[in-house]
């Protein structure tokens, strides 16, 4: 059956889910989870994939989609734009968006603070129309997220830029092809920038660009319906455009496997799974994360598409602590970064924790100090961990919120390996990254519910 995304989605969160709560009945420090959890698709990589839907001639279909609030928030900004956007749920989501339909270019205000990620819109759209329109973006939660690296991108295609509260981008007579050298890695610049350069005239070439997995799943599929992306998945690659040629829907788009979802269940598994099998993953995709725990002494076997925990049944105590610092791909993930710290809670020894990405991403650390933990920040980027340390729910009528998508996740395992019942709020953001995330860990054996009041 075919749902349409108009009656299930949300552009912001309606007030009884920004009321919902997951109460978690805490393990003591046990590890008695066991069984398996089947690995969503990756939404940041099903988002670009809905955004390079704008480049086609005729409806698209996207298989695996994960069925997460940030796949309905995107789906949304594109109907408001005039797309038709159909959903399929089977266990997986099967979407299909029609770009034809599409008359308007502006990205509304409110959507962009929703999802910031959203900006990635701008390349297809600008590179199919000539002209694109979004706000000029805040802070958010984890930092400030600039936009320049775009600007300066679509400056050298032959944009014009103008910015007054927001940004119209034009480009009347198309995108030409330009060579163009990031001054940092950015994953959603690259993303974009390569997109925008698929109907453009002439050849672009990206230097210093993000390597991420998602990137390279979205150019492979782009390459098998006409675009020339050459170079996905290193720090350079050429795009030949099209000189204005829409590309053909002649195959579908899969999503690959959410390393990040699967890198998640991975720490809590650590923690408090005496076995765990993670399967439709991509372990090679996850080498960073994997590496270090076995070296702590974390019991993991790996297979093409699976990660298994197996005889994780000794105290956290016996794991060894770890210094961490987040980077790009193939580095450590800033999106691993709050889980990994919840593990090393739990470790023998001292850890020091840098962020290199993202310089907001530790408002978690004073909730997890609160709770018992042996943390400080010593600095905007880092925070020294001493472990391990007991982990406790906090006393009642004390607020415990996810701060977003990961630090979120990372409260449910801490509050799964402290003493007492914890309330968790804001779980809205939790919900913006991870599917179903209380119907996965209920069948680990977890006691975790979702209240709404
Ligand atoms: C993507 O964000 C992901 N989001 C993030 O996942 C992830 O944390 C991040 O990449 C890093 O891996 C999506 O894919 C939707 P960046 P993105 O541009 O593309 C700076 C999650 O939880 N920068 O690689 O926005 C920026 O401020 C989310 O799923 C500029 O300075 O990240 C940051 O410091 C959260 N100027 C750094 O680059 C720019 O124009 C890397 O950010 C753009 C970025």
């Amino acid at each position: 059956m075919k749902t349409a995304i108009a009656q299930i989605s949300q552009i912001s969160p309606k007030k009884e889910l920004l009321q919902n709560r997951l109460v978690i009945t805490g393990l003591e420090g046990k590890k008695p989870l066991a069984g398996t959890i089947r690995i969503s698709g990756a939404k940041n990589a099903a988002l670009k994939a809905m955004a390079a839907a704008v480049l086609f001639d005729g409806p698209v279909t996207l298989e695996n989609v994960p069925d997460t609030a940030d796949i309905h928030t995107l789906a949304e900004i594109l109907i408001r734009l005039g797309a038709k956007v159909a959903f399929e749920k089977d266990h997986t989501f099967t979407v299909t968006i029609d770009p034809t339909t599409i008359a308007g270019t502006a990205i509304d205000a409110e959507s962009a603070k929703t999802m910031r990620g959203s900006v990635v819109l701008t390349g297809p759209l600008l590179a199919r129309f000539g002209r694109a329109t979004f706000p000029a973006p805040g802070g958010c939660v984890i930092g400030a997220r600039p936009i320049d690296l775009f600007l300066e991108g679509y400056k050298k295609m032959g944009a014009a830029v103008s910015e007054n509260g927001q940004y119209d981008i034009e480009a009347a007579s198309g995108l030409a092809g330009a060579e163009i050298s990031f001054e940092k890695i950015s994953v959603g610049a690259t993303e974009t920038l390569m997109m925008a350069a698929v109907l453009a005239r002439g050849t672009t070439t990206l230097k210093n660009c993000a390597m991420e997995p998602e990137i390279v799943n979205v150019a492979e599929w782009l390459n098998s319906c006409g675009a020339d992306i050459r170079g996905a998945g290193t720090p350079t690659i050429a795009i030949v455009g099209t000189a204005g040629k829409l590309l053909k829907p002649s195959a579908s788009y899969v999503t690959i496997p959410d390393r990040i979802e699967a890198g998640s269940y991975l720490f809590l598994g650590a923690l408090c799974a005496s076995e765990l099998v993670i399967e439709n993953c991509r372990p090679d995709h996850l080498q960073a994360p994997i590496e270090l725990l076995k070296k702590a002494g974390v019991p993991i076997e790996t297979t093409a598409d699976s990660i298994r925990i197996v005889g994780n049944d000794g105290p956290n105590t016996s794991f060894k602590a770890f210094d961490l610092k987040t980077k790009e791909y193939p580095g450590f993930a800033t999106d691993l970064q709050a889980q990994a710290v919840v593990f090393l809670t739990q470790a023998s020894g001292k850890s020091d924790v840098y962020e290199s990405i993202f310089e907001g991403r530790f408002k978690y650390v004073a909730d997890l100090a609160r709770m018992g933990a042996a943390i400080e920040q010593t600095s905007q980027r880092e925070v020294r961990i001493e472990g391990p340390a007991d982990i406790h729910a906090l006393p009642e009528g004390e607020q415990l919120n996810a701060h977003d998508i990961r630090a979120g996740f990372a409260m449910v395992m801490a509050a799964l390996v402290a003493t007492g019942r914890t309330a968790l709020s804001n779980i809205h953001l939790i919900d913006r990254g991870y599917e179903s995330i209380e119907a996965k860990l209920s069948a680990l054996g977890a006691k975790i519910e979702r209240v709404n009041n």
